[in-house]
């Protein structure tokens, strides 16, 4: 499993030849310049929530190739209704896809398309796949729903949110990685506006200090699993 940070909260999953894109917001990113959203491959968009900044890029990227957008049923039906492909999913329920299993799990967050439409609820993923499970949390507050994902899944990696302000804080991800049961975090959903800005070396140290791994990586860098 290859996973590519294409700034903010936009991810590539590479799973053997399919390739899964995570909440795309990348032509309205000014610091993800560099990366041409004409180069991004597509089966399946996942989608956390309907926020524009986890959503601009979809229909650029679902209108080139045969994608498959995965989120929960209102978001689902608002793509379906444009004429693109979709898989509804809600809290809870998971999916055997041809790349492995998905399962939809809760988010404390908002979840509104751009002109005010419903979003339906915000989610988070668990993906296992290739004796590999990572979490992609979503936009989300520290919830005690985290306490349950390990009592089913041993993640190998999670993806938080760390930038504050919208999202769960570097503490409160730290007190995640505990109730998740995982040391070994990704961080993403900072920086990108004035808001969420973030000092990368005091992030990286107080989870070092608490004996765990923030990765921060590079626009358009890459992690093997
Ligand atoms: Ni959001
Ligand atoms: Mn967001």
């Amino acid at each position: 499993m290859k996973i590519t940070f294409y700034g903010h909260a936009c991810l590539g999953i590479q799973i053997k030849d399919i390739h899964i894109i995570v909440d795309p917001f990348i032509t309205g990113n000014d610091k993800a310049s560099a990366i041409d959203i004409n180069d991004i491959k597509a089966d399946y968009i996942l989608v956390t929530h309907a926020h524009q900044d986890h959503t601009l890029d979809v229909e650029a990227i679902a209108k080139r190739t045969k994608t498959v957008i995965v989120s929960n049923y209102e978001i689902v039906m608002h793509y379906q209704n444009l004429g693109f492909e979709g898989h509804p999913m809600n809290h809870g329920g998971s999916w055997d896809f041809e790349f492995g299993k998905v399962k939809y799990v809760n988010a404390i967050h908002t979840s509104a398309f751009e002109d005010g439409k419903y979003g339906g609820q915000p989610g988070g993923f668990i993906i296992e796949s290739e004796h590999k499970n990572i979490y992609i949390a979503g936009d989300t507050a520290l919830t005690m729903d985290m306490k349950l994902i390990p009592m089913q899944t041993k993640l190998d990696l999670a993806i938080l949110p760390i930038g504050d302000n919208f999202t769960m804080g570097i503490d409160d991800a730290i007190i995640a990685s505990d109730f998740i049961e995982c040391d070994k975090i990704l961080g993403y959903h900072y920086d990108t506006f004035g808001y969420i800005e973030i000092d990368h070396e005091d992030a990286k140290r107080r989870f070092f200090d608490k004996n765990k791994d923030l990765m921060l990586l590079e626009i358009g860098e890459s992690v093997e699993l």
